[in-house]
């Protein structure tokens, strides 16, 4: 029973996107036992619908993103297996939340399981013109598949 949580800053941009992708995924794949959601370390947009860049681009690619912005919280350790956090400042910021060492283990980057992307920060499109959303959805997609690639050990795609 895979729980995998998307971490990013505002959680109306990257974190929604990786939600909905990988939920489109868990869904063409029937993969009924996998669990995602996604959160930010900020408040600004608690309760908001993904900026609507991103949920324009998303659409465009057959997405419908329709989760709203929430904050993280420690007790999300317990809940999730994978806290998959956007880029570095993130994964540092989820470290400092980590009480344990079975804590600290859940925590990764969103890029770790990608062939093309690993170790690459997901770059924060918000302050981004359009083009930075469709390179955002380029990383997020592969991370997504790669992700199903290493908890299930079979190929997946997005497209
Ligand atoms: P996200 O992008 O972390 O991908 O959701 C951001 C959204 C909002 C802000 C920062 C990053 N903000 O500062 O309001």
């Amino acid at each position: 029973m895979p729980k995998v949580l998307y971490v990013c800053l505002g959680n109306i941009c990257r974190s929604p996107a990786a939600e909905g992708i990988l939920r489109n995924l868990a869904e063409k794949y029937q993969l009924a036992d996998l669990t995602v959601e996604s959160c930010g370390l900020g408040d600004w947009h608690v309760g908001h619908l993904p900026d609507e860049r991103m949920q324009r681009a998303a659409k465009d690619r057959g997405f419908i993103l329709k989760s709203r912005a929430r904050l993280f919280d420690a007790t999300f350790f317990e809940k999730f297996d994978y806290l998959l956090a956007a880029d570095h400042h993130v994964l540092h910021e989820l470290y400092k939340f980590a009480a344990t060492p079975e804590n600290k283990a859940k925590i990764h980057l969103m890029s770790d399981y990608s062939k093309t992307y690993r170790g690459q920060d997901i770059p924060d499109p918000y302050y981004d013109s359009a083009g930075g959303f469709e390179t955002v959805l380029d990383m997020i997609e592969d991370c997504c598949e790669s992700l199903l690639r290493h908890i299930y050990g079979r190929e997946f795609t997005v497209h």
